[in-house]
């Protein structure tokens, strides 16, 4: 009787078992689960260059039809994969230089040509001015991650940069790091022929599935 209950257990606990997966063509994030990620242990993210550039519109219904949503890195590590990511997709359209969307959007409260809001508290700090759609990803590390002046909400027509990109560029400094953008262009109207502000692709996130 006591073995019959012993092995009854046994394959309760094994048929229980499952393990998460991320879907083929997602790259796999493991990640430390913490309040500020939704207790994420295991994040998947794919890129995706489309043969046109993108605005930020676009990018999001790309991410849609991967029943996924805007992302981001949450590490260095992630950092360097997306990155990496970055580079390839460039590559595979011949370009050295350019940019991928990513999650990340000005508060509303920040998104407006008044000086005096964009100059005070919490419109005037890189790492509060913004915040993240997707809560599976802690934004903290973003922010800390901001290309050599940026922020630079600069302003255009009766908008100001609102949204995020990461981009492969020729500055060191600018290398690798997130730089603000107008929400609804593919390349900025303000500097339409700097090839690496182009929007090339985006990033899109989603939860593992269990196997
Ligand atoms: C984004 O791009 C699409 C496709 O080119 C275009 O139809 C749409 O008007 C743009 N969206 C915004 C908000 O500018």
């Amino acid at each position: 009787m006591q073995k019959i209950l012993l092995f009854a257990f046994i394959v309760a606990v094994v048929a229980d078992a499952c393990t998460l997966k991320c879907p083929d063509g997602f790259m796999t994030f493991k990640r430390t689960p913490t309040c500020k990620n939704s207790m994420t242990s295991l994040w998947c993210v794919k890129t995706i260059f489309p043969e046109q550039l993108i605005n930020v519109t676009t990018a999001k219904s790309l991410c849609e039809k991967e029943g996924s949503v805007l992302t981001t890195f949450e590490n260095d590590d992630e950092r360097l994969q997306i990155s990496s990511a970055l580079l390839a997709g460039l590559a595979s359209k011949k370009q050295y230089y350019g940019a991928m969307i990513l999650d990340g959007h000005r508060l509303s409260q920040c998104q407006t040509q008044d000086r005096s809001i964009l100059s005070a508290s919490p419109c005037n700090s890189p790492t509060t001015a913004f915040t993240t759609d997707d809560k599976h990803t802690d934004n903290t590390f973003m922010f800390l991650n901001w290309a050599a002046t940026e922020p630079s909400a600069s302003f255009y027509e009766k908008g100001v940069e609102s949204c995020v990109q990461l981009g492969i560029h020729p500055l060191g400094d600018r290398d690798k790091k997130i730089n603000d953008i107008l929400c609804d262009y593919e390349k900025s109207p303000l500097n339409p022929a700097a090839g690496y502000f182009w929007n090339f692709g985006v990033a899109c996130g989603r939860l593992p599935d269990y196997q």
